[in-house]
C-alpha cells in the first residue's frame, strides 16, 4: 500500500543570514521568471529568507501571484513574552509563512539548540498552522565512529515526541549531514536513500504508516544541480533543502526543473 502513496517533492531554499529586504524581492522575482507553471504542478517550491525579508517577500509573491511558498528559518517555542531577540510562530504564521526549519545543525552548532528545544519548537509551529521541517544528521567525528545511524535516529524520536500522527503528516524531516553541509561534499545519494528509508521507519514506529508514507524526507548537503537528480531518484528521498545553491536563482531554479 506504502508502495502507492504521491508524495509531491518539497525544494526548500534556506537563504540563511543572507539578503537584505530589497536583494529578497529581486531573488524572489529572479526565480519566478525562471520557472514555469508545470514547474509548480510537478515539485512545490519553497524560499526562507531572514526574518527582516520575509514581510518583503510575502508581498510580492502575494502581488505577482507567484506559486512560491514561503518558508521560515526558525521560531521560537512560546506565542510570546520576554524572550528578547526571539520570533514567535504565530508571527510568522500571520505573515503567511508556511514552513519553518527547526533544528538546523547550524542552530544546534552554534546556538546551543537541544532536541528537546527542537521538539518544542516543532510543536509550536504545528500549533501556529505551519509545517515544520525538521532538520537531522550526524557530524563527520559521528560517521567515522560509526554512530550516524543511531544519532539520527534518535534526534528524530526526540524531535518528533509528543506530537499527534495526523499533525505529522504535514512535516517534513530534511536529513542533512553536517558534513556534507557547505563543504561541497555532498553524501552519496545511496547513503542519504538508505537513512531516509530508516527515517521513515522511525516515524512508522512511532506513528503509524500511512502517517510514515505521507511524510516527505528531504536531503540537504551540498545539493546542487549536478546532483539533485540522483538524490531525487531515490524512492525514501522527496525533496532537498538546499543553502549555498538557492542564493542565485538561476541555480534553484535549475535544481527545482531537475529531471530523473
Ligand atoms: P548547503 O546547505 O546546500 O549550502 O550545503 C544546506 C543547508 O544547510 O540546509
Amino acid at each position: 500500500m506504502g508502495e502507492m502513496t504521491e508524495r509531491k517533492p518539497l525544494i526548500v531554499g534556506n537563504w540563511k543570514m543572507n539578503a537584505n529586504h530589497l536583494e529578497a524581492i529581486q531573488m524572489v522575482q529572479k526565480l519566478s521568471y525562471r520557472l514555469e507553471p508545470e514547474d509548480y504542478d510537478r515539485v512545490e517550491v519553497v524560499v526562507a529568507p531572514p526574518f527582516t525579508a520575509l514581510r518583503s517577500a510575502q508581498v510580492v509573491i502575494e502581488q505577482d501571484h507567484m506559486r512560491i511558498g514561503l518558508g521560515a528559518q526558525d521560531a521560537h517555542w512560546k506565542e510570546s513574552g520576554a524572550f528578547t531577540g526571539e520570533v514567535s510562530a504565530p508571527m510568522l504564521a500571520k505573515l503567511a509563512v508556511q514552513h519553518v526549519i527547526v533544528g538546523h545543525s547550524e542552530r544546534r552548532q552554534h546556538f546551543g539548540e537541544t532536541d528537546e528545544m527542537v521538539n518544542a519548537k516543532a510543536r509550536a509551529v504545528l500549533d501556529a498552522g505551519m509545517s515544520p521541517i525538521i532538520c537531522v544528521g550526524e557530524t563527520a567525528q559521528q560517521k567515522d565512529a560509526g554512530e550516524a545511524d543511531d544519532v539520527v535516529i534518535q534526534q528524530v524520536k526526540a524531535a518528533l515526541a509528543r506530537i499527534e500522527g495526523r499533525a505529522l503528516a504535514s512535516s517534513a524531516i530534511a536529513y542533512e549531514p553536517v558534513w556534507a553541509i557547505g563543504t561541497g561534499r555532498n553524501a552519496m545519494p545511496d547513503d542519504a536513500g538508505e537513512m531516509a528509508e530508516r527515517i521513515r521507519a522511525q516515524v512508522t514506529d512511532m506513528t503509524d504508516s500511512s502517517v510514515a508514507e505521507g511524510i516527505r524526507i528531504l536531503y540537504g548537503g551540498s545539493v546542487s544541480a549536478g546532483n539533485i537528480k540522483d538524490f531525487m531518484a531515490k524512492r525514501h528521498i522527496d525533496g532537498a533543502l538546499v543553502g549555498g545553491a538557492s542564493l542565485e536563482p538561476d541555480k534553484f531554479a535549475a535544481i527545482v526543473r531537475y529531471r530523473i
